[in-house]
């Protein structure tokens, strides 16, 4: 990809180890989630339960706790982890030095599933 394919969010000293920031571009709501070990993920700032901010849950291992009702989001897949498993719309994320970027490509396909 292009660097015109790739958005700048930021420097990793903006995300808290095991945390999340929650980024606003447009109408869409991304979590940005930084695990133990410096991973990083993103995903649609929305549980699929019933909307809940899963920027503001709790980052364990490579998965976040919704605030709201505890499910449990594994971050790679984006998949909950439950008996009828719900899955979260992810974004491609990448770190250059320690610049973060997120995939233009991805978040216009977020924004345009969002109107639809
Ligand atoms: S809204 Fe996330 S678990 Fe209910």
């Amino acid at each position: 990809m292009g660097a015109s394919e790739w958005r700048l969010i930021g420097n990793l000293a903006d995300i808290p180890r095991s945390g999340a920031r929650r980024v606003r571009i447009g109408e869409v709501e991304v979590g940005v989630f930084r695990t133990a070990n410096d991973q990083l993920f993103a995903l649609e700032d929305v549980c699929p339960h019933l909307g809940g901010p899963l920027s503001e849950g709790i980052v364990h291992g490579n998965s976040v706790t919704c605030p709201l009702h505890n499910l449990v989001i594994d971050l790679e897949s984006g998949q909950s982890v439950d008996p009828k498993p719900k899955c979260v719309r992810s974004c491609m994320i990448r770190l250059e030095g320690d610049q973060v970027f997120l995939s233009n490509p991805d978040l216009h396909e977020l924004a345009s599933k969002r109107l639809s």
